[in-house]
């Protein structure tokens, strides 16, 4: 079947970029996007390109070449579903926050949503993709509830897991390591891989095109998670020891990246990894695990949320110990809030944890983060519960100028890795912040040397 027409429900960070760059890609298809939260639909649609709802480089350019050519956003999910062929789901799948799996399993409440309106509204037979990260074996119940509620009509469901890191989303989409598909081994479901397998065909070749069978597609998404966020905590593991030992951890990471079986990506040491995904998708594996009784599997797995739940109370715990045991009304600047640079995303970003940490001490945060806005920061704080909202509005004052937001500081915190940290006059910094200054480099970004010789106490994570 030639595809001409491709919904995409949920118009988020991966929705959006995803379908931008099919779009831009596959000129003859039509690509519509829709998503129930209306603002966000508006911002897709905004005129002006520097105020699309996610930040991306690259991102604004593709969006303004192929929107309202064949590239559209909407509210109207119903008519999308409708006109679609392939109907990818790309909502949310956060982990349960009640009931049985609370903490831990996906809370698939908005997949399930999406199968019943796909069932109730296709007249015709549709291609369903799961987009978004799921436990394995949820395309049973998808195909379970689209077959009871659907107008029996044929379904094919196939799992398409999406890659891409932000920050760097539109290079990813554009030049993936692979793309996976997976799907049944009937005829029909053979057929529905094809006809994915030929929307991508148009920009990647086809030797890093994968088919497999579904499970195996569902299950490698969270196993590659899984595995990138193993190796932060266990670097994040040796970084503690090179601190009692006088061995620094960038030298040692140096050293064993350079093995070409273990390879140098994802081996810098951090103040813990954030984002949506990694916590969610080890927890939600570490759930199936001991729903199938593998509680060995399960701790294992766990292990990796232990670490770095650890390396973020450390990071937290060394400030106050080094400045002398107390922060209560020490004004201590964040340089960064977003869980890694070039993304406005804050997701279980570290520097949340860290300010609630030195908050609970009587600390006065000062934020300056170059694309996350004060709103998004206090946001932040209150959702964690840990105190009022005038009470977390108290503490924490954000800045638009970063030399405002360190003067008179005790100390600086460095939350994310952003490029523009690297280029500031370090020496005005230091000439307007209270002595002894101190920087805790919470990225390992910054010149140990040049700060030190300015007069800085300069300590980075793992040295
Ligand atoms: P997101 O929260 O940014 O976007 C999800 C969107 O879905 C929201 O805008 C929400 O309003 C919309 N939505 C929810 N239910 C809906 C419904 N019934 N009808 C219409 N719209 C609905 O989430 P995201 O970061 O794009 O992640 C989506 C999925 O992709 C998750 O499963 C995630 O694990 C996975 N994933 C995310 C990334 C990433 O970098 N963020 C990368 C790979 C995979
Ligand atoms: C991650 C994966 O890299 C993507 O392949 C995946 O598609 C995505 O999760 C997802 O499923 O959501 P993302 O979370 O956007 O992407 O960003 P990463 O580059 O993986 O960084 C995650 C966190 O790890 C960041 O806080 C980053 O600063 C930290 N990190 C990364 C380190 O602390 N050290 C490293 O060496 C690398």
């Amino acid at each position: 079947m030639e595809i001409t027409k491709i919904c995409c429900i949920g118009a988020g960070y991966v929705g959006g970029p995803t379908m931008a760059v099919i779009a831009q890609k596959c000129p003859h298809i039509q690509v519509t996007v829709v998503d129930l939260n209306a603002e966000r639909i508006e911002a897709w649609n905004d005129k002006d390109l520097s105020k699309i709802p996610i930040y991306e480089p690259g991102l604004d350019v593709i969006v303004g070449e192929a929107r309202n050519r064949n590239l559209f956003f909407s509210t109207d999910v119903d008519k999308a579903i409708d006109e679609a062929q392939i109907i990818f789901i790309s909502v949310n799948t956060p982990t349960k926050t009640y009931g049985k799996g609370k903490g831990m399993a996906a809370d698939l409440k908005y997949i399930e949503l999406c199968a019943r309106q796909i069932g109730r509204v296709a007249k015709n037979n549709k291609i369903v993709v799961e987009k978004s990260t799921l436990p394995v074996r949820t395309a049973e119940a998808i195909k379970s509830i689209l077959d009871n509620t659907g107008n029996g009509v044929q379904f094919q469901i196939l799992s398409n897991p999406e890659f891409l890191a932000e920050g760097t989303a539109v290079q990813d989409l554009l030049n993936p390591d692979r793309i996976l598909i997976g799907g049944d081994t009937t005829p029909e479901g053979q057929e529905a891989i094809h006809s994915l397998v030929q929307v991508y065909s148009n920009w990647v070749a086809s030797d890093k095109i994968l088919t497999t069978n579904v499970w195996s597609s569902e299950l490698s998404k969270l196993t590659a998670n899984a595995f990138l966020a193993q190796r932060i905590s266990s670097i994040n593991a040796i970084s503690e020891l090179c601190e009692k030992t006088g061995a620094d951890v960038n030298e040692v990471s140096k050293a064993i990246g350079m093995d070409s079986r273990i390879g140098s990506k994802f081996l810098k040491a951090s103040v813990g990894f954030g984002g949506s995904c990694f916590q969610k998708d080890i927890l939600n594996l570490v759930y199936i695990s001991k729903s199938y009784g593998l509680h060995q599997v399960a701790d294992y797995w766990e292990q990796v949320i232990i670490m770095n739940d650890h390396q973020k109370s450390r990071f937290s715990s060394n400030i106050l110990q080094t400045l002398y045991n107390t922060v209560s009304d020490k004004k201590i600047t964040f340089l960064g809030w977003a869980f890694k640079k070039d993304t406005n995303d804050t997701r279980e970003s570290a520097a949340i944890y860290v300010a609630d940490d030195l908050i609970n001490e009587h600390a006065n945060i000062a934020v300056y983060d170059p694309k996350v806005t004060s709103k998004k920061i206090i946001d932040d704080l209150n959702y964690l519960e840990s105190r009022s909202a005038a009470a977390n509005a108290e503490s924490v004052i954000c800045y638009n100028d970063p030399y405002d937001a360190c003067k008179d500081a005790h100390a600086i915190a460095i939350l994310t890795e952003w490029d523009e940290f690297k280029a500031y006059n370090w020496q005005k910094i230091y000439d307007q912040m209270k002595k002894p200054a101190f920087i805790f480099d919470g990225r390992n970004l910054l010149d140990a040397a040049e700060l030190e010789a300015i007069g800085f106490v300069y300590q980075a994570v793992g040295s």
